[in-house]
């Protein structure tokens, strides 16, 4: 079969990336421009900024990946757009640039869903092997999805209210560590001892999750300690909750590979990067016997290299899209 090129745009939240990638698995050039540091004065990103940072970016970005690719838009066998979920304003950036290569390159518009392009992060890494059981662990999402075949999502279970990643950037918030907080609680939690009790959250017969009574049982503890006059002691906290939000994570994944004898696992998403997660889910996949990929660490958090990838599979699926896609800021996978 002919080589298949597919050029993808990610913008849906605060970074601006553009890639090329061969046959869903060969990573050709990636471009990320990241906007950590302008929103990280205000604790979180503004969305406002965000869409102008992404007008200001997606041009430049673009025109440095073809470089770095060494190709023309001749080369290109399609354009893979995330179109939803996220912040509207941002999708819209990309989108619209999609819309316009593929209107005047007359390339087919590919409509890639953010977490699909999470999930396909690990057919850079490997090809996927069905079923699987792919565990979708962001700052938007947690969910336990089943897969028979490529882009066939059953979903088991979700959050019931925050995202993990949410839950990671709030505590951070709370024990005044700077945005995105989930990396700085990740490197703080090897540094200290599990000396805080917090509630591992649901433990019910569900694939469900659920991350408020938690973060609540971390704002509290924090305040209750402020008012007693005592000092967090920051790495502990980082421990305690780094311990119990892992934890609350693979009771579900390892009720769901038992119910479902699951053979083949993924670890999808931007808190796919967190050191502790990634052992403890290395540690069930060699208990129960599965097969585990995670995806490497430049490929967790959001980046065009993934939507790409994702794009070939649902090239292959003859999804297409024409000039009336629209960004959507929430949506279900399917
Ligand atoms: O997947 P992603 O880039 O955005 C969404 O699609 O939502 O994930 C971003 C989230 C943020 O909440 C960030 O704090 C979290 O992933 N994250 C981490 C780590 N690296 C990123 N959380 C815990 N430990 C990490 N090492
Ligand atoms: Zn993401």
């Amino acid at each position: 079969m002919k080589d298949v090129y597919i050029l993808g745009i990610e913008s849906s939240c605060d970074e601006t990336s553009v890639s090329i990638v061969k046959n869903g698995t060969e990573e050709i050039a990636t471009v990320i421009a990241s906007q950590i540091d302008i929103h990280k004065d205000f604790g979180g990103v503004v969305p406002e900024i965000a869409s102008r940072q992404h007008v200001k970016n997606v041009t430049m970005v673009l025109e440095e990946c073809m470089e770095k690719a060494n190709m023309t838009m001749e080369d290109i066998d399609a354009i893979a757009i995330t179109y939803g979920p996220g912040l509207i304003g941002s999708l819209l950036i990309g989108l619209e640039t999609a819309k316009t290569l593929s209107f005047v390159h007359n390339k087919p518009l590919i409509p890639v869903h953010h977490i699909a392009g999470h999930i396909y992060a690990n057919s850079l890494v490997k090809e996927m092997k069905f079923p699987l059981l792919a565990v979708v662990v962001s700052g938007g999402h947690t969910e336990l999805i089943e897969m028979k075949k490529h882009y066939d999502f059953n979903k088991l279970g979700g959050t019931l209210d925050d995202a993990i990643g949410e839950c990671y950037d709030k505590v951070a918030r709370v024990i005044g560590l700077e945005y995105p907080g989930g990396p700085k609680i990740d490197k703080l939690a090897k540094e200290g001892k599990d000396t805080y009790k917090l509630p591992v959250p649901l433990q019910d017969d569900s694939y469900n999750f659920s991350f408020s009574g938690l973060k609540s049982a971390v704002i509290n503890l924090a305040h209750n300690e402020e008012q007693r006059g005592n000092k967090i002691r920051k790495a502990d906290l980082a421990t305690s909750f780094q311990k119990v939000a892992v934890e609350s994570i693979i009771i579900k994944v390892r009720k769901a590979i038992i119910d479902k004898n699951i053979k083949n696992m993924i670890l999808a998403g931007g808190v796919a990067a967190n050191k502790g997660l990634r052992e403890a889910m290395t540690n069930l996949a060699k208990e129960l016997n599965v097969d585990l990929t995670i995806p490497d660490m430049k490929y967790c958090t959001d980046n065009a290299t993934m939507i790409a990838a994702a794009g070939y599979y649902a090239y292959l699926d003859g999804r297409r899209a024409d000039m009336n896609l629209n960004s959507v800021s929430q949506c279900e996978l399917k």
